[in-house]
């Protein structure tokens, strides 16, 4: 499996083929063409989550799976959707997901009530990946852990809008996880990060910091 970061929270999973592509903002990598896409993930309907989402899902005829709210918008804009609620897992051609919650807000970017905004945990090749969305650290990262078990985290650590380095820390212990992949930061000013700092704490907490340069991989 492989994980190709494509900057901010926008994510490619690869497996035998098969791509899975999550919060499609894609203003960090201009030319990116999307190919191979088997299935559209978007944690919440913020315009930096949403991205493309709908435009991609036209043009390919991957289905985007998202909280019930969020795939009823996406489905008015012409996508084919999943809608699902939190809590349960559902199959697919590549594996399993399940969404689970993210505290933060959502809507779409013309103002309507995106549903809950969520996490999204992937079952791919015996792996657990989870994928925070945009989240406060929260005492649900514990049920997570015990339930879940991810091998690899991906968490925001950007601030502002959602957990600094030193929540994602402690988000890392919480979610007994081996493999931490830091994302939403540096995107703009009012997120940066000294993403060495981040290095420097997940490895004094005996866990291994996957830093992905934007179009850069990750073999999982
Ligand atoms: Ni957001
Ligand atoms: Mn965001």
């Amino acid at each position: 499996m492989n994980i190709h970061y494509l900057g901010h929270s926008a994510f490619e999973i690869i497996t035998k083929g098969k791509k899975i592509l999550i919060d499609p903002f894609l203003v960090c990598v201009p030319g990116y063409e999307p190919e191979n896409i088997y299935d559209i993930f978007v944690t919440h309907a913020h315009n930096d989550h949403l991205g493309s989402a709908i435009n991609i899902s036209a043009s390919s005829g991957a289905p985007i799976t998202a909280v019930f709210e969020l795939a009823k918008y996406c489905a008015k804009k012409g996508a084919k959707i999943i809608d699902m609620g939190l809590g349960s897992w559902r199959d697919y051609s590549w594996g399993r997901a399940v969404l689970v919650p993210a505290f933060h807000t959502s809507s779409t970017p013309d103002g309507q009530y995106g549903g809950s905004p969520c996490g999204i945990i992937f079952e791919i090749e015996g792996k657990t990946i989870y994928h925070a969305g945009d989240t406060a650290l929260n005492s649900e990262m514990k049920m997570i852990g015990d339930v879940y078990h991810p091998d690899i985290a991906i968490l925001p650590i950007g601030g502002k809008y959602t957990m600094d380095i030193e929540h994602a820390v402690i988000a890392a212990e919480w979610l007994q996880t081996a493999i931490v992949i830091p994302m939403h930061y540096n995107t703009f000013d009012a997120i940066k990060v000294d993403i060495n700092e981040f290095t420097r704490q997940i490895r004094e907490i005996g866990k291994v910091p996957a830093v992905i340069e934007i179009d850069g991989s990750f073999e999982g």
